[in-house]
């Protein structure tokens, strides 16, 4: 029998490390609300919940944002922590695959499929929407020197309009570049559910943003 709990156990202890490099946005709590998130997808679309569990964990072990020209990082690392669980090959090959895929600017250019995937991307997908979204995406734009809006994105993205964003501007910008499309790109029907919630709030925070950002014209 698989011993599933003492591999969760090291996953959390080797994930934790890792993510001290990272800012609050890709911090360990980002790591434990995408591993209770998909928990929660994983059971009602009865996915395989050891590798959902396993790869949700390890999903931003080597994200390359963090680590910029070392495109191998991510693979390198985790392969060899893999190699100190009890996983057979072709387990260890899916988890690597789900990492590698996972990431919504990757857009999955492998090809690669599954629904233990789907609820990985979903569950990481759900936590960049609603509240905590925002939190992050402001606090990951702060850590990479953008400002929050300008007056030129102000007038541009409060027009009604579609891509009307401009990449790596402005954070508020980052909203209409990711953040808005993520519902519609949940790929199970228990993900665009939760979502609904979230993608609401977002277009709610949005109208009262630049309606602060408009006072007194
Ligand atoms: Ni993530």
């Amino acid at each position: 029998m698989q011993d599933t709990t003492s591999d969760i156990q090291k996953a959390i202890s080797f994930v934790k490390a890792q993510m001290q490099a990272y800012d609050s946005s890709h911090d360990w709590q980002h790591i434990k609300r995408v591993w209770k998130l998909a928990k929660l997808i994983g059971r009602a679309e009865k996915a395989n919940m050891r590798i959902v569990e396993l790869a949700a964990l390890l999903h931003d072990v080597g994200d390359h944002k963090f680590h910029e020209g070392e495109p191998d990082a991510a693979s390198r690392i985790l392969e060899s922590f893999l190699n100190n669980l009890n996983l057979s090959q072709p387990e260890k090959m899916e988890i690597l695959q789900i990492v590698e895929n996972v990431s919504f600017s990757k857009k999955n250019k492998s090809g690669y499929h599954s629904l233990e995937l789907e609820v990985v991307q979903d569950a990481d997908r759900l936590d960049a929407i609603g509240a905590i979204g925002i939190a992050r995406t402001f606090h990951f734009g702060g850590h990479k020197g953008f400002p929050i809006c300008t007056p030129e994105a102000a007038s541009r993205l409060a027009k009604p309009g579609e891509d009307n964003f401009r990449n790596g501007l402005s954070t508020i910008d980052h909203f209409f570049e990711k953040l808005l499309l993520l519902k519609d790109q949940m790929n199970t029907v228990t993900a665009r559910e939760i979502s609904e919630e979230r993608h609401q709030f977002l277009e709610g925070y949005l109208d009262q943003f630049f309606k602060e950002w408009q006072v007194g014209g």
